[in-house]
């Protein structure tokens, strides 16, 4: 069984299977050339008494992330650099962090798990679900066809939770209940969600579709697929420019600043783009909560990206005049990832899935998770068998 891989640039140039000759095929990220390809992996050992609440498993359907792509351009740097000093020597790395898989076997104490059951990650964070270990994401290499995870470190769904949905459900499901949970929100809060086509965003808006939630975005592409999902209006935010919005936006939000006071709380997936624009905005004592920001691949990068330093000062003032709470958010707990599951399944909440690729579709799987403008909603890669 494939999986598929990362790899270097010359692997499989004199490999076949059968006869049938490696395919590598590359796509662009961030002026790099990234190569990958399907290729048959061994299944790493598993021993049911040795590894007695381990279990293992086979992946149907997984997706890359924000954070996948910084360990893309880190990996392909590497192994170009690597073959650079040793032109025989061939690279390979699984990737993504999240997967829906079967349950193969289990170890002799694993209570929670049966072989034929479908699971998802649990990223229970800062601990394992069982309070036993550091917790997190279990693994940077979800294409992997198998893996061996604590059950700890699962979570099973039900059959016919949608596959394509659960392949990508862990991390926006479980942080965004655990953002929620943090922020304790009255049913009457004005909320601000930024980066609406970020995937965490979308699923936030879904979330919160009953409350006064609105949206900011890099363009107006997609604004009635974000209104749909429950946000009241949708503006367009002018990234390096001087206006703040684009002036055909700025009086819708004039009139909810004046209706409303301001916002109660921001919803941030990148804070050093907004934080320091959007404090002007938000009420006193207002929450402002982020689980990421932006410039996590910079070192890959080459670029330069500046923090606006030059409004830090107003920032501060802001912060503390108006005693505004900020949270630095990771992940969630077990409940928040069993909620979003439950509000999924009840039709409260909705993950847009953009496309589901093959086998076939390996440079369109990578070009459409992280270079395609018109993406709205995860980007699958499933198995066929
Ligand atoms: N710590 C955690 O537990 C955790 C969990 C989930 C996510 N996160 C973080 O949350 C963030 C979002 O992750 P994700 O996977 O949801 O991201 P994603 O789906 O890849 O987000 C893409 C969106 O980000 C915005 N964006 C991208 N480049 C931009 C630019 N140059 N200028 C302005 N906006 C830009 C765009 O939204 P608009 O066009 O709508 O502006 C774009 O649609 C990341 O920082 C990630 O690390 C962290």
């Amino acid at each position: 069984m494939k999986s598929l891989v990362l790899c270097s640039k010359n692997t499989g140039e004199n490999e076949t299977y059968g006869d049938v000759a490696l395919k590598v095929a590359s796509f662009p990220l961030e002026k790099n050339k990234v190569y990958c390809s399907m290729m048959e992996i061994d299944p790493p050992d598993f021993d049911s008494q040795l590894q007695a609440h381990h279990v293992f498993i086979r992946v149907l359907a997984f997706s890359c992330n924000y954070r996948d792509k910084s360990i893309i351009l880190a990996w392909s740097t590497l192994a170009a650099q690597q073959i650079a000093k040793d032109s025989e020597a061939e690279y390979y790395s699984g990737i993504g962090s999240e997967f829906v898989a079967e349950v193969m076997e289990v170890g002799e104490a694993v209570k929670t798990l049966v072989p034929g059951d479908r699971v998802i990650l649990d990223a229970s964070f800062p601990l394992r679900r069982d309070g036993e270990a550091p917790g997190g994401l279990s693994t940077n290499h979800a294409s992997l066809r198998y893996h061996v995870i604590h059950e700890f470190q699962l979570m099973r769904i039900p059959k016919d939770f949608p596959i394509e949905v659960a392949a990508g459900f862990t991390i926006a499901g479980q942080t965004v209940f655990g953002m929620l949970d943090r922020l304790q929100l009255k049913p009457d809060a004005n909320i601000l969600v930024t980066s609406a086509k970020s995937l965490t965003s979308l699923f936030a808006i879904s979330a919160l579709k009953k409350y006064k939630v609105y949206a900011l975005s890099s363009s107006a592409k997609f604004k009635e697929q974000v209104l749909e999902l429950g946000a009241k209006d949708l503006w367009v935010m002018e990234h390096g420019n001087s206006n703040f919005l684009q002036a055909e936006d700025l009086p819708r939000f004039q009139q909810v600043l004046q209706d409303t006071g301001g916002f109660d709380a921001v919803i941030d997936p990148f804070i050093d783009l907004h934080l320091d624009r959007l404090l002007d905005f938000v009420k006193l004592d207002g929450q402002y909560i982020s689980c990421g920001f932006y410039q996590q691949y910079s070192g890959w990068e080459k670029k330069t990206f500046r923090f606006p330093s030059e409004r830090t000062p107003h920032l501060f003032g802001n912060l503390i005049a108006k005693k505004i709470n900020i949270y630095g958010h990771c992940l969630g707990k077990a409940i928040h990832l069993e909620k979003a599951l439950a509000a999924f399944q009840k039709g409260e909440v909705t993950l847009p899935i953009d496309t589901v690729y093959g086998e076939e579709d390996l440079v369109s799987f990578f070009e459409k998770t992280y270079n395609s403008k018109d993406r709205f909603g995860k980007v699958i890669f499933k198995y066929q068998d």
